[in-house]
């Protein structure tokens, strides 16, 4: 019995070797416990680099990669895919392309699987057209499909108010209907044209500066948009030591102003918004990332949404489009960061961006 485990170990141990991709896993407590024979030769790890030991110091020539796996190790929503620069000891760049993905065993959470590979300029490049293409076509088929519901509803939108025009003087509940259709359709059409905006290709243009003015701006427009938030009372939480980050102001600031009219509309005009801003420290205790939380002691995420929250047209809400998280999210990785969140019923919600100090020239999104 015991020597069929070692055997069926044995055969799982060289699947894992033998992968055509890099594989290390982390346990619970940051500890890495596999690196496979790829991962050492992408990372240029040397041979003595013993699994078992730290994250931050298996890796400590890749801080970066350590500072993602370490920060996946307490995310609930892992990103689908990314891409990452490195430098190696021969001081070329290279790009790997990776997934995290969790371990856990009946539901607890026992620690993390990065995959990634080597991606040279061809495979990148290769990679990059077919990522366009698949994009484009998307964004293309998003364009004709909203026409296709544009104009029709265009035409209901017309005949309902045509309608509303002769009901006048009729009994209200003949007019309350007719009303119905004319929301609704606003409605539509408000979700067709969000819809559109998340489909399109965006193209972020980063530039070093501090996030305050970028928080306090979205501050104000989420205030502007969610009148009722000017009850709510705002705790802001700067760290005067967090470093300007590498960021397109606009994209950012939609990030910023999406989850804080989420948290306004949770609070319905009771309660407390937080805003908080802070370096993350690397291993050697110097930042190599901030954080940027929204938080706020409404009633929470409902459950049942919880796993699809970033996923377009998840919403709750009456009015709601459910572009607003996944919006967020595009942008966010597009700026090669981590956005997640924390959530119970009655404890309120956490939002968590994480921005690195030194992304990898934008992907084309
Ligand atoms: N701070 C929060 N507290 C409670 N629930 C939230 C919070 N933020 C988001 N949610 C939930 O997540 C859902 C999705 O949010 P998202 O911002 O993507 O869409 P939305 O707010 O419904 O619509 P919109 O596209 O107008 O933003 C919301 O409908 C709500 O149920
Ligand atoms: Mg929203």
């Amino acid at each position: 019995m015991c020597a069929e485990r070692v055997a069926r170990d044995e055969f799982f141990r060289r699947i894992v070797e033998g992968m055509r991709c890099g594989i290390i896993t982390v346990d619970a407590a940051g500890n890495v416990v596999t690196v496979n024979g790829l991962a050492r030769e992408i990372l240029q790890l040397d041979d003595r680099t013993v699994e078992g030991g730290p994250v931050t110091d298996v890796l400590a020539t890749q801080p970066r990669l350590a500072e993602v796996l370490l920060a996946a190790l307490d995310m609930n929503h892992l990103p689908n895919r990314a891409e990452m620069e490195i430098r190696t000891r021969d001081d070329r760049g290279r790009t790997i392309g990776f997934t995290i993905s969790p371990i856990a065993s009946d539901g607890v959470p026992q620690g993390i699987a990065l995959f990634f590979k080597d991606l040279t300029q061809v495979e990148r490049r290769e990679e990059q057209e077919r990522l366009r293409d698949r994009l484009a076509a998307l964004g293309q088929m998003a364009a004709s499909l909203a026409h296709e519901i544009r104009n029709p509803l265009a035409a209901i939108d017309v005949t309902a108010t045509l309608l509303k025009r002769r009901l006048r003087g009729e009994s209200g509940e003949t007019l309350r209907l007719v009303e119905k259709i004319i929301d609704e359709v606003a409605r539509l059409n408000g979700t067709v044209t969000r819809g559109l905006e998340f489909a399109r290709a965006i193209r972020p243009e980063l530039t070093s500066q501090p996030l305050v003015p970028i928080l306090e701006a979205a501050l104000s427009e989420a205030l502007a948009r969610r009148p009722d938030g000017r009850s709510v009372r705002v705790e802001r939480r700067f760290d005067e030591t967090t470093p300007p980050v590498p960021v397109d102001a606009n994209f950012m600031r939609q990030v910023f102003v999406n989850l804080i009219v989420n948290a306004l509309e949770a609070l319905e005009g009771r309660g407390t918004l937080s805003v908080s801003l802070m370096p993350v420290p690397g291993g050697h205790g110097e930042p190599i990332a901030v954080e940027i939380r929204v938080g706020d002691d409404g009633p929470g995420i409902p459950g049942e949404i919880r796993e699809k929250l970033f996923y377009p047209f998840v919403t709750t809400k009456k009015d709601g489009s459910g572009i607003g998280l996944a919006m967020a999210r595009k942008i966010v990785e597009c700026h090669h960061g981590l956005i997640d969140v924390t959530s119970g019923p009655g404890q309120g919600t956490i939002f968590r961006v994480r921005l690195p100090l030194l992304p990898d020239p934008p992907p084309e999104a």
